[in-house]
């Protein structure tokens, strides 16, 4: 009998708290992973985890964080809410990581540096040896979100998880494993670092209904929607660079493609006028020209290849530069 928590004892499934330490999904997880469950936290999306690892590594109006630029936008976000000094540094033109202007940004107060990979929005994963040197030379927290790496060929860094106590690796059952409603986010690191993620988040962080239907829905090692998407990715890839108004198509290890074009905003226009929404990145530092376009169903891509076949571009005044 349960009459410890003021809870309804009449059961509807849904009358009793969920687990605060979520030892079932672990135990799910931890195979999965190939990560034992004391190195696991799962959190309300990932973004519950990077708000959680400002909170207990940095001062606020103190410390500082390092991000690579242009990148995932909830990094700054996090770091504004705890009075966090964000430090950006662009990544090289080619999207490669700036190893050298990354150290040079950190001081002593520097605890946090965030790499991600495949990285939102160029879609390019890292080199693993180029993460490594930066886990082993930042002297504090470096965290290595992966949320896109169940579409790369690239091995992520959980195998070397062990070997580094001051890395964590974020991942998401958001993207490759079609959870994004659920909100389930997963941060791998030490025991030492997943206990103090424990102690700070609320007790109740994920619910019974998100843990039980992630429980069901994790059953094969790799989602067979991961397959087709990769193949649909290199098919978008070969069939949008065809049409002479796509200048470039950046190399995607992740389920969108980074495309420049000559006239973003035009296509962008274009392309909600014809209800299809893409992401626009124009204004976004190296992203000058570029849309960012999620690789969606066999047919959703169809119909996108189709209403591009139909689109022809407006001369568009230039931008006035007084207004
Ligand atoms: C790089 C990256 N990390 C994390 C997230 C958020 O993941 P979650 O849905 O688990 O909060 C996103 C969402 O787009 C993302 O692009």
């Amino acid at each position: 009998m349960f009459l410890d928590a003021n809870e309804s004892p009449f059961n509807n499934g849904y009358n009793r708290y969920p687990d605060p330490r979520q030892k079932r999904l672990k135990s799910l997880l931890s195979p999965i992973k190939g990560v034992a469950s004391e190195n696991i936290f799962i959190g309300n999306g990932s973004d519950e985890a990077i708000d959680l690892i400002f909170r207990i590594f940095c001062e606020p109006g103190r410390s500082n964080a390092i991000a690579i630029a242009p990148s995932y936008g909830m990094y700054e976000v996090a770091a504004d809410i705890n009075d966090v000094e964000m430090r950006k540094v662009l990544l090289n033109e080619d999207f490669s990581l700036p190893i050298e202007r990354l150290l040079e940004a950190a001081d002593a107060n520097s605890r946090l540096l965030f790499i991600c990979s495949p990285n939102n929005p160029t879609g390019n994963a890292f080199a693993q040896e180029d993460i490594l040197r930066l886990v082993k030379e930042f002297q504090g927290i470096v965290v290595v979100d992966e949320a896109y790496i169940d579409f790369s060929e690239k091995p992520g860094m959980l195998p070397i998880l062990s070997e580094y106590p001051n890395l964590v690796v974020l991942q998401t059952l958001s993207k490759a494993w079609g959870m994004a409603g659920l909100r389930c986010g997963l941060a791998f690191a030490s025991p030492d670092i997943i206990g103090y993620m424990n102690r700070v988040k609320y007790p109740y962080n994920i619910n019974v209904a998100t843990s039980a239907i992630a429980e069901r829905l994790l059953t094969e090692p790799v989602p067979e929607h991961v397959k087709v998407l990769k193949e649909e990715r290199k098919k978008l890839e070969k069939e949008l660079a065809r049409f002479p108004f796509i200048k470039k198509i950046f190399p995607s290890d992740a389920n969108f493609l980074l495309v420049k074009v000559d006239d973003a905003n035009d296509l962008y226009d274009y392309l909600i006028d014809n209800k299809i929404i893409v992401r626009n990145r124009d204004k976004v530092a190296l992203c000058k020209g570029c849309l960012r376009i999620t690789v969606g169903t066999p047919e959703e891509n169809q119909h996108l290849l189709t209403t591009l076949s139909s689109y022809q571009p407006t001369t568009r005044q230039p931008d006035n530069p007084t207004t």
